[in-house]
C-alpha cells in the first residue's frame, strides 16, 4: 500500500545523476550541509573507524534500511556509515522541527541518500515522509521514537513480513516497544540502542543536558545565573539538564513522581517539591519525563508573568498546550524565533519551540562527540541484527555487552586515554569466593 503524497517539489530518483528519490526543502543548501557534516565528522572518530571497516567488509551489503531519525549533521554521518556498509538507506525525520535543511540537502545531493525531511513540515507532510520510507520496503528499521515501527504495525501490516529487525534510539521509543511486546503486538525483534550504557549515560545526560541549555539560550538569550529553573523528571535527561543549569548559576528545583529519584535529586543538592509548588516558584520550566501533561492548566494559573516553558522529552505532549491555547483565547504571537507568547490577560507565558524537544527545535541537538557513541551503537547494532536476526524473536533486546564495551574502548582510544588492566593476581582475586578478611 502506498499512501505517500509528497510536496510538488519532491524529486524522484534521477538515473545517472546519483541523485536518489527525495523531498527536501532546498538542494541548493547541499554545499553548506556538506561542510557542517564534515565538521561534525571531526568529532565522531568512533563512527569514522566503523565506517572505514564497513567500507572494507560490507556487512550490510544489499540490506534495505528505513530510518526515522532527527535529520542532523550527526545523523548524516550515520547514514554515510550504513551506506558504506553496503546498505541502501531511506531516511525521514523523527520530528517536524528537528530537521536541518542543509544536512537533508547534502544527504541527497552530496551523499546520494534518499531523504524525506523538511523543517516545519505539517502533520500530513510528516506522515507522507514516513510512508515514503515505508514504501522502500525496509528490511531493517531504525527509529527514534518508534514512529516507523508504529506506522508499519498500525497502518501497513502487509509490509511487516519483509522486516527482519529494527533498532530504537530513545527512551520513549523503547517504552512503546516494550508495551507492544507485552501486548504480543510486536512482529519483529528490535534492539534498544538507548539501553546501551555508552548511549544513555552520555547522550541522554551530557548531550541533552548541554543542548537543552543551548536551545533555551539560543531561543531567549536570558541570563540563567540566579534564575529559578524547574526540571520535571530526574531520569538520565533530567539529571543532565539540572546539573548543567546549576553550572550556569541557576537555582534548580526537581519535580518527580519516583521517590528514589526524588531522594537522589535532593542528595545531589537540588530542591525537590511538587509540580504545583514549583509552578508558583519557577522562572523557567523544562520537562524531561516522557509523560503527558506534566504542566497543565492548574500549573499555568499559578505561574508568574514572563515564565518560560520548554520541553526536552521526546513528544510535544509534556506541556498541555491545548489548555494554554484556550486560556490565551487566541492571543498568541511569535515573540521571537522559537518563542511563542501566550497572553493570558493578567500575565504572559512563553513556550519555546512549540513544546517540541527544545534542544533540536531551537538549537542543533547533541554535540557530535556524544552522538559519536550513540550512532556507533546504532551502526554496530545494525550489523549485529543483519548477522543474527534469524536467532532473534519479536521482542526488545538490549545492545550486546561486547558492542557497548567496544564503543567505550574506541572512544577512549580516540581521545588518547589509556586505562589500566587488572593484574592476573587481581583478576583471580575478584573471581574467587575463597578470600576473606
Ligand atoms: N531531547 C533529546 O534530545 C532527548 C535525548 C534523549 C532522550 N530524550 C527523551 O527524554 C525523555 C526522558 O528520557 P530519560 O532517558 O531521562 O528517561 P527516564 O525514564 O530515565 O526518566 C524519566 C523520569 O521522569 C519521571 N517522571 C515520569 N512522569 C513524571 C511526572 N508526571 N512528573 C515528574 N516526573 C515524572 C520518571 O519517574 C523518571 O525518573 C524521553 O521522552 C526520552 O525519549 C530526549
Amino acid at each position: 500500500m502506498t499512501t505517500t503524497n509528497l510536496a510538488d517539489t519532491a524529486g524522484a530518483a534521477r538515473p545517472g545523476t546519483g541523485q536518489p528519490a527525495h523531498d527536501v526543502a532546498d538542494l541548493a543548501l547541499a554545499g553548506e550541509g556538506r561542510r557542517r557534516i564534515e565538521w561534525a565528522e571531526r568529532e565522531m572518530p568512533v563512527l569514522r573507524l566503523i565506517r572505514e571497516r564497513f567500507e572494507r567488509e560490507r556487512p550490510l551489503d544489499g540490506l534495505r534500511i528505513g530510518a526515522c531519525l532527527h535529520v542532523t549533521t550527526e545523523t548524516a554521518n550515520l547514514m554515510r556509515t550504513l551506506a558504506a556498509g553496503g546498505a541502501s538507506v531511506a531516511l525521514c525525520a523523527s520530528n517536524p522541527l528537528s530537521t536541518q535543511d542543509d544536512a537533508a540537502a547534502a544527504l541527497v545531493a552530496e551523499y546520494g541518500i534518499s531523504t524525506y525531511a523538511r523543517r516545519g513540515v505539517d502533520r500530513d507532510g510528516y506522515y507522507a515522509h514516513l510512508n515514503a520510507v515505508a514504501d522502500t520496503q525496509p528490511q531493517l528499521t531504525m527509529d527514534d521514537g518508534c514512529d516507523l515501527v508504529t506506522l508499519l504495525h498500525k497502518e501497513r501490516p502487509a509490509d511487516l513480513a519483509g522486516v527482519m529487525a529494527g533498532t530504537e534510539e530513545t527512551t520513549t521509543g523503547v517504552i512503546r516497544l516494550r508495551a507492544m511486546a507485552a501486548d504480543g503486538a510486536l512482529r519483529f525483534p528490535v534492539v534498544a540502542v538507548n539501553e546501551a550504557l555508552t548511549k544513555h549515560l552520555f547522550d541522554n545526560r551530557y548531550g541533552t543536558g548541554q543542548s537543552t541549555v543551548d536551545g533555551i539560550l539560543r531561543a531567549t538569550n536570558i541570563l540563567l545565573a540566579g534564575r529559578r529553573v524547574v526540571v520535571a523528571g530526574y531520569g538520565w535527561v533530567g539529571r543532565g539538564i539540572a546539573t548543567r543549569m546549576r553550572g550556569m548559576g541557576a537555582q534548580v528545583t526537581v519535580v518527580e513522581v519516583d521517590p528514589v529519584r526524588a531522594i537522589e535529586a535532593l542528595m545531589d543538592g537540588f530542591l525537590v517539591m511538587t509540580s504545583l509548588e514549583a509552578a508558583a516558584w519557577g522562572d523557567v520550566f523544562v520537562t524531561a519525563t516522557g509523560n503527558l501533561n506534566v504542566f497543565r492548566a492548574e500549573h499555568f494559573k499559578l505561574m508568574h508573568d514572563g515564565a518560560i516553558l520548554a520541553n526536552s522529552g521526546h513528544f510535544d505532549a509534556e506541556l498541555q498546550l491545548p489548555a494554554l491555547h484556550e486560556m490565551a483565547g487566541g492571543r498568541i504571537r511569535e515573540a521571537r524565533r522559537s518563542v511563542q507568547e501566550y497572553d493570558l490577560g493578567d500575565k504572559r507565558l512563553y513556550v519555546l519551540g512549540e513544546g517540541r524537544l527544545v534542544n533540536l527545535a531551537a538549537a542543533e541537538g547533541h554535540p557530535a562527540a556524544v552522538m559519536d557513541m550513540s550512532f556507533a551503537n546504532q551502526a554496530l547494532s545494525a550489523e549485529y541484527v543483519a548477522q543474527h536476526h534469524a536467532e532473534l524473536t519479536p521482542q526488545v533486546y538490549v545492545v550486546p555487552e561486547d558492542i557497548d564495551r567496544e564503543v567505550a574502548r574506541l572512544k577512549l582510544a580516540s581521545l588518547g586515554i589509556k586505562i589500566d588492566e587488572m593484574t592476573a593476581e587481581q583478576a583471580a582475586y575478584v573471581s574467587s569466593w575463597q578470600h576473606g578478611t
